[in-house]
């Protein structure tokens, strides 16, 4: 998703701009820009494709500007759709979604004005030029009051040209302020390891940075004091002696498992759990395949009715949630707007919310009641894999709390405990799985199929390998095979099947069958390794055996493992497949 970086200060501006804009990349983008300001008008340079195209800017003198990285919504990945966008005395950046630019550059171009691109964000630099009468922050309220949708800002003007200004709604922005120098950015990672103080913008708030120093305003422009945050302490994660984060991270599994299981239950979540009388979970991607997996313990721990909905669509519907129904909001990075939304909505309908996140302060905290942090560390790849194994960590020891509170003692918390040692010996099967990437790589399509707990991890398997191979592959429940999808199945679709549970193996095994007969390779990801040598199964790994209920924790870890080497297989970059971004913080 888009990526912001501003800087004004004593250094030159454009190696600062490039850095950032280096460290947002992970975040997924089609292009990228930067504007410096240059007398009385601004130097530009934008390129579609990487960052790097950019690299012969660092040279270009200028102590104030501002960069981007271009995820496109509205308009092709291009040059001319790339941003900085000019207009007159601005110069703009923009992350978010202005959901009537259509209407606004209608009433612009009607009006004589005569865009360069195709995008949303062209409308906002066009209205704040035609609102401008030498107060940058007046034009920019105005501006700011015609905007629907979401929208992080940074603005170069060139009758003020050591600053930057700013302006943020539902997309985040952070102002940081260093000696003689101030940044803009919207995510930590671009200034992790800056000296100075950061302070994150407020929904409705503005910012005026220079190199003395930043002021925020509200809504009616009036200065706001704002509370510190600890951004600039963050790490930037380094490859050291991997080729890709997504196999630096999967390393990094079982430590993300043991720093997220709960430890401790505070009284507020207590009290929170005890008036609990059913669990709505609302989430994305893989975040909404934890929740899948979540379902499955919290309902048999805890006799509890779990409902798992995509967020995009719970914000559109009319959830039935109010007093009683807890509502865990879970994501990776607290910043995806669907998510947002769907916590916003559920609090407005009387639910408690919990946000269940890795990024402290992320938007999603504002929106909850509670939060409970997930430790998996900054996750570089865009492809979650620690991130999910730490979300299940946490929820399931959130659903044996759950029960513990509800008078059911008798609960595998053990068994919690052992998941990062079993996770350790999950990595070393990932070997066994490299020689299937060959196999898989010029399938037509791919399944991935099990029951209960077995189903969740098939979901997340199948999740991977689309996002980082580009195959078609579907999840699915195996028993629901049969009802019309076995028509697809023949020779040229692998399918992986995942048995973790010894009491409905045999089941499973029944829907093996069913493809192996119709000509499907199988291939197996299981803990228990009788069902290795059966006929029908051409290629296996064997998994730690834990409580059925957590086994996605581990069995996942092959999946994760078969979509990076067949991606590798595929020539693909594991770590930015095209078109996607790390975290979407747009709808
Ligand atoms: C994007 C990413 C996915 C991620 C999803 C939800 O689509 O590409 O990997 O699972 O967003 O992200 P979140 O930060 O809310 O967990």
């Amino acid at each position: 998703m888009c990526g912001i970086i501003g800087y004004t200060g004593r250094r030159q501006a454009a190696p600062v701009l490039l850095d950032g804009l280096k460290r947002l990349e992970y975040r997924g983008y089609d292009s990228a820009g930067i504007a410096l300001v240059r007398g009385t008008g601004f130097f530009v340079r934008k390129k579609k494709g990487r960052v790097e195209e950019l690299s012969e800017t660092a040279s270009e003198r200028g102590t104030v500007g501002i960069g981007h990285t271009r995820w496109a919504t509205h308009g092709e990945p291009s040059e001319r759709n790339a941003h900085p966008h000019v207009c007159g005395k601005f110069a703009l950046v923009h992350n978010g979604i202005v959901e009537n630019g259509f209407r606004l550059r209608k009433e612009l171009e009607e009006t004589g004005e005569i865009f360069s691109s195709d995008t949303d964000s062209e409308t906002v630099v066009r209205l704040l030029n035609r609102l401008y009468d030498g107060d940058v922050l007046a034009a920019l309220k105005k501006t700011a009051e015609r905007l629907e949708g979401s929208y992080a800002l940074a603005i170069l003007c060139a009758d003020f040209p050591d600053e930057i200004f700013c302006a943020r709604r539902a997309s985040p922005l952070i102002v940081g302020v260093g000696a003689g120098e101030c940044y803009a950015v919207s995510d930590p990672v671009a200034v992790a390891g800056r000296e100075g103080k950061f302070y994150a913008l407020s929904d409705g708030e503005f910012a005026r940075l220079s190199p003395d120093g930043a002021t925020v305003y509200d809504r009616y422009l009036r200065p706001v004091a704002k509370e510190e945050k600890q951004y600039g302490r963050a790490e930037v994660p380094q490859l050291g002696a991997f080729r890709h984060f997504m196999r630096k991270e999967m390393e990094e599994i079982p430590d993300a498992i043991e720093k997220s299981l709960l430890k401790f239950i505070d009284e507020p979540l207590k009290n929170l759990m005890r008036r609990t009388k059913s669990v709505s979970i609302v989430a994305c991607g893989t975040a909404y395949h934890s929740g899948v997996a979540a379902k499955t313990a919290i309902e048999a721990l805890a006799r509890i009715p779990v409902e798992v909905c995509v967020a995009s669509e719970y914000r559109y519907g009319n959830p039935v949630s109010g007093e009683g129904t807890l509502v865990l909001a879970v994501s990776q990075s607290g910043e995806t707007a669907d998510t947002i939304a769907a916590a916003r909505l559920a609090k407005e309908r009387g639910a408690s919310v919990v946000a269940v996140t890795n990024v402290a302060d992320s938007t999603l905290t504002t929106a909850a009641d509670l939060t409970l942090y997930t430790y998996a560390g900054r996750e570089i790849g865009v492809a979650a894999t620690k991130s999910y194994n730490a979300q299940l960590a946490l929820l399931y020891s959130f659903a044996v709390a759950l029960a513990q509170g509800k008078g059911r003692e008798e609960l595998p918390y053990s068994a919690l405990t052992e998941l990062p040692a079993l996770a350790k010996r999950a990595l070393r099967a990932c070997d066994g799985v490299r020689s299937w990437a060959q196999r898989f790589q010029n399938a037509r399509s791919v399944f991935f199929i099990g029951r209960g707990s077995d189903y969740a991890a098939a979901l997340e398997g199948s999740l991977k390998l689309k996002e980082l191979s580009y195959l078609p592959s579907e999840g699915y429940a195996a028993g629901e095979l049969k009802h019309g999808t076995l028509a697809l199945i023949d020779r040229n679709t692998p399918v992986v099947a995942l048995l973790t549970n010894r009491e409905i193996a045999e089941k499973t095994m029944n829907a093996v069958h069913e493809a192996y007969a119709r000509g499907a390779r199988v291939f197996l990801v299981t803990s228990l390794p009788e069902y290795a040598l059966r006929k029908e199964v051409s290629a296996s790994v064997v998994v730690p055996e834990t409580d059925p209920l957590f086994s996605p924790a581990l069995s996942v870890i092959p999946l994760q493992a078969l979509a990076y080497y067949t991606a590798l297989a595929c020539g693909n970059d594991p770590d930015k497949p095209r078109n996607l971004a790390k975290s979407v913080t747009v709808e």
